[in-house]
């Protein structure tokens, strides 16, 4: 069982400002529901129930948003207003949330590791909130635990991207085992077209075992002097420890204004039109 997922939720949000400037990027609104909270409920829907959250300076609405507001609470009550706040009164019940502080942006690889301490020595999920994802079969983090459950081993979630995109993923190699499942032999960071292994991209979705964080602690900063997950992944995968997979679904890049707004139109036609 897989019960923590680790949400690094530190970074500044550039592309929207000035909307970031004081508010986190992970709190922007797709129709009615922040990006870290449409996560949330991705990692409740695959068994998690301990989110652990990785933030930085000037993100304390994402702490007050997973919290009681017990003003505005009892404001509502008895009105046809408590039926919106439903949702998160269920993840407030269900769930735990801990937190700790990235000091400094040194990579996502530095962002998890930083999480270490919440997560401790057992597998866990990974979701950056920024890349939403929706799927009519099952969830695709969910998708992903099933999948761990047969290989016990790393999995990231990956999709077919145009070659010319390379560079703003990590990209994998790898042997297809079984059709849209890769035992991944190399991962390169925000390679150009021609040094990337295909044109699979790694998205924000990952299941880590805990052997990982003592990998990164040996990984030496790499693309833009970070450190990177997709390097020490590539430690693992040399021992045939990390799966590619393709998941069933669709992702929306909510860290671009494009992917924003087509997500914001998908989640309005599909659930909110409908009541869901
Ligand atoms: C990060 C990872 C990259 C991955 C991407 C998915 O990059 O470093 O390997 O493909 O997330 O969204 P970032 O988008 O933070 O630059």
């Amino acid at each position: 069982m897989i019960k923590k997922c680790l949400f690094p939720a530190a970074g500044y949000g550039t592309r929207f400002l000035p909307a970031t400037k004081a508010m986190p990027k992970e709190m922007l609104t797709v129709v009615n529901k922040p990006l870290i909270q449409y996560g949330v409920e991705e990692a409740m829907a695959a068994g998690m129930t301990g989110m652990a959250i990785v933030t930085g300076r000037g993100k304390r609405a994402i702490e007050d948003h997973f919290d009681i507001s017990y003003e505005l609470e009892q404001q509502i009550a008895g009105t046809s207003k408590e039926e919106q706040m439903k949702d998160i009164r269920h993840i407030i019940d269900s769930c735990t949330f801990s937190y700790t502080r990235q000091v400094e942006m040194k990579g996502l690889g530095h962002a998890i590791l930083t999480g270490e301490t919440l997560v401790g020595n057992e597998p866990f999920g990974v979701i950056l909130a920024d890349d939403y994802c929706v799927s009519e079969e099952d969830p695709v983090l969910l998708q992903m635990v099933k999948l761990y459950e047969k290989y016990q081993c790393s999995i990231v979630a990956i999709e077919e991207v145009p070659a010319d995109q390379t560079y703003k993923y990590g990209v994998i190699g790898g042997n297809e085992e079984k059709p849209g499942v890769f035992r991944i032999q190399q991962m390169v960071e925000k390679p150009d077209p021609e040094d990337a292994p295909s044109n699979l991209a790694i998205i924000g979705r990952y299941i880590l075992t805990p052997d990982i964080f003592d990998v990164l602690r040996e990984t030496s900063p790499g693309r833009n002097g970070e450190l990177q997950i997709t390097d020490a992944l590539m430690s693992q995968a040399e021992h045939g420890r990390v799966i590619g997979y393709q998941f069933k679904g669709q992702r929306f890049d909510c860290g671009s204004v494009e992917g924003f707004v087509e997500a914001t139109n998908y989640c309005f036609e599909n659930y909110y039109k409908n009541g869901k």
